[in-house]
């Protein structure tokens, strides 16, 4: 069975202010802490990293995989199609965002058993501890049931199959989804959940860094999970 990761790091980090994926913690860029894990799943064989076209050059990357650098595109969801341009054949795809630097090797273990299940689709999510509520300028518009909103992480797992048709479906339609999951639900996948965790928080803004860098420097030992 062929299991392909593709690792994201494509993005401009606009809200951040600067292309946070390449951001050292602890002497390492952002993007290597995914492929550091993925290094430790041996069913994972190949890596596509993608990144911005102006960088792809100068990166060095550090991996025991088959890996290979492919150019993103303008949105996330164009570095994913991308990605799979490059993919002839394989079952499982994993999509992650490198973004997410405290994903452990368990929510990738996890998809892929989803999969091998007969899943579709597996995506890492935690229950919401939050109200949320739908608000339109300003208004209050209703109170979602919280018991039956997740908050969606990555990885997200799929069939190879489906994942390409789902991007391919996308594309000729205009449709610009927020996440890969939404994608194939909207060609009717059959998509489950596995275990997230609060700690697996996407870097987005400054406020996030400074986040990760205390887990790193003061976490447990061990494990920060
Ligand atoms: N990403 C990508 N290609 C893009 C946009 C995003 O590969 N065209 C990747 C990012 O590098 C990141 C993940 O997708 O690992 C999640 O995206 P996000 O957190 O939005 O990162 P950025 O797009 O870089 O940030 P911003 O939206 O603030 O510009
Ligand atoms: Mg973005």
């Amino acid at each position: 069975m062929k299991i392909v990761a593709i690792l994201l790091a494509a993005g401009q980090g606009k809200r951040f202010g600067e292309k946070k994926q390449f951001i050292k913690l602890k002497g390492e860029p952002l993007f290597q802490y995914s492929i550091n894990t993925i290094n430790k799943i041996d069913e994972i064989t190949d890596v596509i990293l993608v990144l911005p076209e102006e960088d792809i050059e100068r990166i060095k990357i550090f991996s025991f995989k088959n890996i290979k650098k492919v150019i993103g595109g303008k949105e996330r969801q164009d570095s994913v199609y991308n990605a799979l341009q490059e993919i002839s054949n394989a079952d499982i795809v994993i999509v992650h965002d490198t973004a997410r630097p405290f994903a452990t090797e368990k929510m990738f273990l996890d998809g892929i058993k989803n999969i091998k299940k007969g899943f579709d689709g597996s995506v890492t999510a935690i229950p919401s501890k939050d109200t949320i509520k739908k608000v339109k300028e300003n208004k209050v518009i209703e109170t979602l049931k919280r018991d039956e909103l997740y908050i969606i992480q990555t990885p997200q797992t799929f069939k190879f199959d489906i994942l390409k048709k789902a991007h391919e479906k996308a594309k000729q339609e205009n449709f610009l989804g927020t996440d890969d999951s939404s994608l194939v639900e909207r060609i009717g996948g059959n998509i489950t959940i596995n275990e997230g965790s609060i700690l697996n928080f996407k870097i987005t803004t400054k406020e996030d860094l400074i986040l990760a860098k205390c887990l790193l420097n003061k976490g447990p030992k061990k494990s920060l999970f």
